[in-house]
């Protein structure tokens, strides 16, 4: 007779998930109750289901970015315990994919193809433009948190090469100063 494995029940601690937290939301989000709450109840549901479930890694990251918005440190070591795996696999896997991250992203997401049709059409010349345009590293947000940057492999409209995404919306047949123009525009509510 097969013995089923007892699930660990998980709690995750208020105190540091808060901490965490407040380095990034606004104060605002605080007021509500119940905010904290609810991602701790959904946290430790996540854990209880996936315990020691290694394989199910990237569709626990998907469940926790979609719950917070972003992966914090303390979250990515709960999921390493809950998962059983290094902390360090945790955070490679959220390095490795542009969806998933550490801090939470901007009100615009840029993304900016640096795959082969787009770099020879020059898409380093724009992601150069746009770091220092917005003082803005790939992987980060902007201080006001209005753009986030990611580079990303194939945007999927090659054809229209050198492409940017903002929040999803494809931009294509861009250059550095085409580009900066339209973010200019999302900067000023006129997209
Ligand atoms: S290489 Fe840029 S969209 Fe495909």
């Amino acid at each position: 007779m097969s013995v089923i494995p007892k699930k660990e029940k998980y709690k995750i601690d208020q105190n540091q998930l808060v901490k965490e937290l407040r380095k990034f939301i606004d104060e605002e989000r605080f007021q509500d109750d119940e905010y904290i709450e609810r991602i701790k109840a959904r946290l430790n549901e996540i854990l209880e289901e996936n315990y020691k479930k290694q394989e199910n890694l990237i569709e626990v990251l998907h469940e926790v970015q979609g719950l917070i918005g972003f992966i914090p440190k303390y979250v990515q070591k709960e999921v390493a315990k809950g998962l059983d795996l290094a902390p360090g696999e945790v955070s490679s896997v959220i390095s490795f994919y542009a969806h998933f991250s550490e801090k939470p992203k901007g009100k615009y997401q840029i993304a900016i193809c640096k795959g082969t049709a787009c770099y020879v059409k020059g898409s380093v010349d724009i992601i150069d433009r746009i770091k220092k345009e917005y003082d803005l590293k790939a992987g980060e947000s902007t201080d006001d948190g209005l753009f986030s940057l990611e580079i990303v492999r194939c945007l999927g409209a090659c054809g229209l090469g050198p492409v940017m995404t903002v929040n999803g919306k494809a931009h294509g047949l861009l250059n550095a100063e085409k580009a900066v123009n339209i973010l200019q525009k999302y900067e000023n509510n006129q997209m």
